[in-house]
């Protein structure tokens, strides 16, 4: 079993670092114009998404997996919200290019071909169209046992640090990219879901009797544990330029 596995037989609700805290603050922060176009990429279980439709967004929702994408429909559908759901790869977006104001992904680039999906996302955005995307990042430099390690528990090619991340954007052609609020990942790992508990989680038959998936999450938290002083996570944020390469193949 993977761990993408064991997160989707879990139905984690907000599976990525800080979790739904962070993804709060994040919106009290740098709010969203109302009535945005937003894309939620590698959207899981679906609660940023429907958090965003509640807010009065108009949300596209995509996903690799068909597991999460049934949780998230059944999320959305109890909430009550509309949001279109696809299923898809961040690598090769099923999406018409300049068709969002706004990208937002958590803890998903990072699972993916990364330089592809930057490109996908710059190229769905309209023009002056912005990306958030909070990824775990290399805060110190991370010996190469320890990036194998990550990396291969994870399923992903490799951690970038912040300036990785920022050429990483210029490359996929936004016109503008910053981090923002790089941060430590909390003390307590769990602590999230006790000020944040996930009342629509749905958990598969069996799932917290397996002993596979028991084995996923305990070293999901001691390779956080022991690699604390290397890894964050930070918002990636990108804007594209008014003139991009890809709104002038457009136009051609
Ligand atoms: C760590 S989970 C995060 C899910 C959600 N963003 C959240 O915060 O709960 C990563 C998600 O990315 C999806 N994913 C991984 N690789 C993907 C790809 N190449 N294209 C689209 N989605 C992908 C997984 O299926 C999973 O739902």
């Amino acid at each position: 079993m993977e761990y993408l596995d064991a997160l989707a037989r879990l139905g984690a609700g907000s599976a990525h670092p800080g979790g739904f805290t962070a993804t709060l603050e994040q919106f009290r922060q740098l709010p969203l114009p109302p009535g945005s176009r937003i894309l939620e990429v590698g959207c899981g279980t679906g609660r940023t998404a429907c958090y965003l439709a509640k807010q009065g967004h108009k949300v596209t929702a995509l996903d690799l997996r068909p597991d999460m994408l049934q949780k998230a429909r059944y999320r959305a559908d109890k909430e009550g919200v509309e949001v279109t759901f696809a299923q898809g790869d961040i690598a090769a977006l099923p999406l018409d290019s300049n068709s969002f104001d706004i990208v937002m992904a958590e803890s998903v680039t990072i699972f993916g071909n990364i330089p592809l999906a930057l490109a996908e996302y710059c190229r769905v955005l309209r023009p002056g169209g912005t990306l958030y995307d909070r990824e775990v990042v290399v805060m110190r430099e991370l010996p190469d046992e320890e990036q194998r390690q990550l990396a291969g528990f994870f399923g992903y090619s490799r951690l970038l640090t912040c300036d990785e991340w920022v050429s990483a954007l210029y490359r996929a052609g936004f016109g503008q990219a910053q981090i923002w609020n790089p941060s430590p990942f909390p003390e307590a790992l769990g602590e999230d879901l006790i000020h944040h508990p996930d009342e629509l989680q749905v958990v598969d038959r069996g799932a917290f009797l397996d002993p596979d998936i028991w084995q996923k999450t305990a070293r999901h938290d001691e390779l956080i544990d022991n690699n604390r002083e290397h890894l964050g996570h930070a918002v990636m944020i990108g804007r594209k330029g008014p003139d991009d390469r890809s709104s002038e193949s457009e136009a051609e």
